[in-house]
């Protein structure tokens, strides 16, 4: 049977203990849990460790959140025409390989629009989630909305909810600067990259915006602090691809 995967499950101790097993039992997602009474679940369960590690899996790409239309990227069918697109898909790659040998970067890919910066971030996405890793996609605009649910629900916290973007491993965070330029959203936004680099979490940044642009809008604190361990970046300026023209 082969051995149970290994997960990055953070349990933090409670001060309840199980009423049954007379153990004291720990934090996980936010509800106490007993070891042992999950071990006898486990053990009473019809489901195989196959199964388990199958759902477990599963769960991991949905929780990725990963745009429907790019569920057919890979690197296998990212096509490279000229030198520009050759580089993109190195650079990919490269990060890939690097980050499963623990030297974990940022990366920032910016250029004009259909020119695959999201077919390549979902690509590497898809290979890494293979490798169980937790990650998450998410645009810059949905993410400042999501984080400013805090400022009218007075049941969430805008702390947790920037929490639950700096707990994945690789953030991949789209259209940065689209529809995310009003100050106070901009700026949720830039708590969780600051949040992120103070974890040691690398985030993968796609914009349309130029190099120059990109710079200025992040200002030099945390453009200084993306480049910490290697900056991966890729400046993607050729054809849109979405028009089918073969450059
Ligand atoms: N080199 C390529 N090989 C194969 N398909 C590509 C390539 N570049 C882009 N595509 C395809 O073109 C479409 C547009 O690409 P994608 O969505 O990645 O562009 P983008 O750079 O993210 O654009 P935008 O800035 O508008 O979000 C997708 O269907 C993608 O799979
Ligand atoms: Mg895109
Ligand atoms: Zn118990």
């Amino acid at each position: 049977m082969s051995a149970m995967p290994k997960f990055k499950i953070e349990l933090e101790p409670t001060n309840q203990v199980c009423s049954k097993h007379n153990e004291p039992m720990l934090m996980m997602f936010g509800r106490p849990f007993c070891k042992s009474c999950s071990n006898e679940a486990l053990q009473n369960s019809k489901f195989s460790t196959a199964d388990f590690e199958h759902m477990r899996d599963q769960k991991r790409f949905d929780n990725a959140m990963l745009p429907k239309r790019h569920t057919h990227c890979t690197f296998e069918n990212y096509m490279t025409q000229h030198s520009g697109q050759k580089y993109a898909k190195q650079q990919f790659v490269s990060f890939y390989q690097d980050y499963l040998k623990d030297l974990k970067r940022n990366g920032v890919i910016v250029g004009r629009t259909g020119t695959g910066k999201t077919h390549l971030a979902c690509a590497l996405a898809r290979n890494l989630l293979s490798k169980k890793q937790n990650i998450r996609y998410i645009t810059s605009e949905d993410m400042s909305n999501e984080i400013a649910k805090a400022w009218t629900d007075k049941s969430m916290n805008e702390s947790t909810l920037i929490a639950q973007f700096v707990a994945c491993d690789l953030l991949i965070l789209d259209e940065y600067g689209l529809h995310d330029q009003h100050e106070t959203r901009l700026q949720l936004v830039h708590k969780v990259l600051y949040a992120r680099y103070d974890a040691c979490k690398p985030t993968m940044l796609i914009s349309n915006f130029t190099k120059d642009q990109l710079k200025e809008n992040l200002g030099d604190r945390l453009w200084s602090r993306f480049q910490q361990d290697k900056l991966t970046m890729i400046e993607c300026d050729w054809e849109d691809m979405r028009s089918g023209v073969v450059v």
